[in-house]
């Protein structure tokens, strides 16, 4: 029998690559969007839906709601919770940013603890942010590991990266209290293929804004929406995952090596040249490998394949040379 896995945000970037990996394995995918009313934002789903072998259906949740997850909780196996503003305008930090974090993913696992007759796991989708250290540094002074929990950042200070650190504290707070199977991924900048038509994604829009020579703004620590996809899923299917699970390349990646590799591909287009920072590695990035057997993309297929996608839907113009 197909196992039912609830997805929240699904209509995001990485929900969507999620939503699909689990499709195609026959899973029913009950995903949550803020407001069924906004088509437009789902309708790829649907099309997804349509055309992979498992069962789709949309609930309407809000992250904000107390009890709004409850009912799409309600006889699920799994419980994905990877709703969360990754926004650049931010006015309030804490009404956009450490409120929905944090209120929504104390609402999704109390949610899922109310089921736990069937749900036998919770992902929650986390961050590198809720590790990285910037001023002091990994704990054991060489790279960066599941160990490391980010305590410098605050409302006013890096709030995103606030706001993600303390959903993620409050998710393990109470998996402990309530003996829920909590496993989370703390993904580094996530790039790679874009499934559906939207582009308001902050991976999209800086991936896009370096399509279109217009600026290079890209983080140097990252991985694919598809390992990331691929880690959510071996998260449920693998018994023996638990804790945090890093899921990044090792060392950073500079824009200038992006541009070299687009470059080559697409010879017709002008690109930013980059900056050619030293590869550094920063992540142990062990963890992920070992325990759920997940194997990286090579980045170049990360970069090719995003730029395809966004040409191809129009969502990026490239500038002829
Ligand atoms: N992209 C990255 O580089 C990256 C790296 C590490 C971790 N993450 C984490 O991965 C998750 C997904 O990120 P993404 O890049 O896929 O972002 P995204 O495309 O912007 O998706 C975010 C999702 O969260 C929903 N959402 C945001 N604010 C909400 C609110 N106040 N109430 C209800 N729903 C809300 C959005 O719903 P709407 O469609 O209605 O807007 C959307 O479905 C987030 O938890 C993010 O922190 C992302």
């Amino acid at each position: 029998m197909a196992y039912t896995a609830v997805v929240t945000g699904a209509t995001g970037y990485i929900a969507t690559e999620l939503v699909r990996q689990l499709l195609e394995k026959g899973y029913n995918v009950r995903g949550t969007v803020r407001n069924l009313a906004s088509k437009e934002k789902y309708s790829h789903l649907q099309a997804l839906g349509e055309a992979l072998p498992g069962i789709l259906t949309l609930h309407e949740a809000d992250l904000l709601a107390e009890g709004s997850f409850d009912g799409v909780a309600k006889g699920a196996d799994y419980v994905f919770h990877t709703a969360s503003p990754f926004i650049r305008e931010v006015n309030d930090p804490q009404r956009d940013l450490v409120d929905p974090a944090v209120k929504g993913t104390r609402n999704v696992v109390q949610a899922a603890a109310k089921c736990k007759d069937t749900v036998k796991r919770v992902v929650v989708t986390s961050s590198f942010a809720a590790v990285v250290k910037s001023e002091k540094g990994p704990a054991n002074g060489s790279l960066f590991t599941e160990e490391d929990w980010n305590d410098e950042s605050s409302l006013n200070d890096q709030p995103y990266r606030f706001s993600k650190t303390e959903a993620e504290k409050e998710a393990w707070a109470i998996a402990k209290r309530e003996g829920l199977d909590l496993v989370t991924i703390n993904p580094t900048f996530v790039l790679g293929p874009v499934v559906g038509s939207r582009a308001d994604a902050t991976s999209i829009i800086l991936f896009k804004d370096f399509i279109e020579n217009k600026g290079s703004d890209i983080i140097p620590w990252q991985i694919d929406v598809r390992d990331i996809g691929r880690a959510h899923v071996l998260a449920v299917e693998v018994p023996t995952a638990s804790g945090r699970y890093i899921v990044s390349h090792s060392s950073t990646l500079s824009t200038k090596y992006i541009s070299e590799v687009l470059s080559r591909r697409f010879p017709q287009y002008k690109f930013p040249s980059g900056q050619d920072a030293p590869v550094k590695q920063v992540v142990d990035n062990s963890k992920v490998q070992k325990e759920l057997g997940l194997q990286l993309l090579p980045p170049e297929a990360t970069y090719i394949d995003m730029a395809t996608t966004l040409i191809q839907k129009g969502i990026a113009t490239p500038v002829a040379k």
